[in-house]
């Protein structure tokens, strides 16, 4: 078994890095405090190839693999947790389902423009009252033969307030649940559908969600994604490739946070010498330093298999999708607890970064999925066999 990155690989994670350091990590403070969307950072990952990383380039992506996806994710989030979340939904929420399950026409009208960054996409599965049990969904499509009539509200979308375009999930038969389910194409500007204000979260504060609303919405027919009744499977193969996302984004978070925490405990004195002598320190370096690579390892599985799945759609890599989602997000909880243990009182201040990665950590064991529900998923897949 090899472990080593190819040339392409290794040259994107810098370019990334490069990015992510030079343009990225200077303003991730400002960011987080003002919330402010980082448009132009948005604009710059499109013009890197960054919004539609591992979509073939004659769809206007950068032809990269998944590993360099999740690679770059890491190298993004490690700057600024917001930033990494709006790459990450854009390819793994919008621009991967329309490349797996979208026609030519809407290759060419839809996924050419969000993959190469001219414009910006989300993903409307969340309701109100629905997150784990996404097939229970209030939001209906009526069909009227040539079009259907969406109504309903979908919840904590991330990137809604700024999208131009989103991939909607609605019941067009309720009773009959997930095989009830049609996925849409709907493009902002589209009467009756619109977006509420942003939200205000715990974290991720530049990475604006909201709630969005439609109302007696005609969608026309070219505008379903994949046929009907195709929803349900759609979006839990795309949440396969997005649980990679956020795992990576995990690990982007956790690295920042052992970094800081690691050089903070080398010029810290305490008892006449630096905290990085005591073992009390060096015992939770250590932990925080393995679970870390333990997590990259998970997710730079699941981005292998993904790769290998773009080849053989037979592959399935649900399981270790959710497996690397699960481990990379808790660990990125532990490990930011612990950076802010290593700066004692300094930690908890906002003069340090160590309190934004405990913040920006959090939410990702909850989106694509929460922790619980990465357990029915791995389970489900083990008791199989
Ligand atoms: N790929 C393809 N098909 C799949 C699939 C997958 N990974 N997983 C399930 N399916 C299919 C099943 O085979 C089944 O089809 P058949 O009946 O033809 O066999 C159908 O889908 C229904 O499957 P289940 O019976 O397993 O469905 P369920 O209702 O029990 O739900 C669940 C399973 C795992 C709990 C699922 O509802 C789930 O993943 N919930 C969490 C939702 C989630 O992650 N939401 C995140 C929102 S997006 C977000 O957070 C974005 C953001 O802001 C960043």
């Amino acid at each position: 078994m090899k472990i080593e990155l190819t040339e392409e690989q290794s040259m994107i994670q810098q370019m990334a890095r490069d990015f992510a350091v030079r343009d990225v990590e200077p303003k991730a403070r400002e960011l987080d405090k003002e919330g402010r969307w980082p448009a132009e950072l948005v604009a710059r990952m499109g013009e890197l190839g960054l919004m539609g990383l591992a979509i073939p380039d004659e769809h206007g992506g950068a032809g990269a693999d998944n590993v360099s996806y999740a690679l770059a994710m890491e190298e993004v989030s490690r700057a600024c947790a917001s930033t990494g979340v709006i790459m990450s939904v854009n390819n793994s929420l919008v621009c991967d389902p329309l490349y797996k399950f979208g026609n030519d026409d809407q290759k060419k009208r839809f996924l050419q423009p969000l993959a190469s960054g001219q414009k910006l996409g989300c993903f409307g599965l969340t309701e109100p009252a629905s997150g784990s049990d996404a097939s229970n969904m209030e939001t209906v499509a009526e069909d009227k033969g040539d079009h259907f009539i969406v109504n309903g509200a979908k919840n904590w979308i991330t990137n809604g307030p700024h999208a131009d375009v989103i991939i909607l999930f609605a019941s067009h038969d309720r009773a009959a649940g997930a095989k009830g389910t049609t996925a849409f194409v709907i493009e902002k500007g589209t009467p009756g559908f619109t977006q509420n204000a942003r939200d205000h979260k715990l974290g991720i504060h530049a990475a604006h969600s909201c709630t969005v609303f439609f109302e007696n919405v005609r969608v026309p027919k070219e505008n379903v994604l994949g046929g009907k009744g195709m929803g349900f499977k759609i979006a839990m193969s795309t949440l396969d490739g997005g649980r990679i996302g956020i795992a990576s984004q995990a690990l982007g978070i956790a690295r920042a946070a052992l970094e800081k925490a690691t050089e903070y405990a080398k010029v810290r004195k305490a008892f006449g010498e630096p905290i990085a002598n005591k073992q009390a320190i060096q015992f939770m370096l250590a932990d925080m330093a393995t679970e870390l690579d333990a997590a990259r390892l998970l997710t730079l599985r699941a981005a292998a298999m993904k790769d290998k799945a773009v080849k053989d759609p037979s592959i399935r890599h649900s399981k270790e999708s959710a497996m690397a989602k699960l481990f990379a997000s808790e660990a990125a909880t532990r490990i930011t607890h612990k950076a802010i243990q290593i700066h004692g009182g300094y930690g908890y201040s906002t003069e340090y970064d160590v309190e934004r990665h405990y913040r920006d950590a959090r939410i990702t064991e909850i989106y694509e999925g929460t922790s619980e529900i990465q357990r029915v998923v791995i389970a489900a897949n083990t008791l199989k066999g």
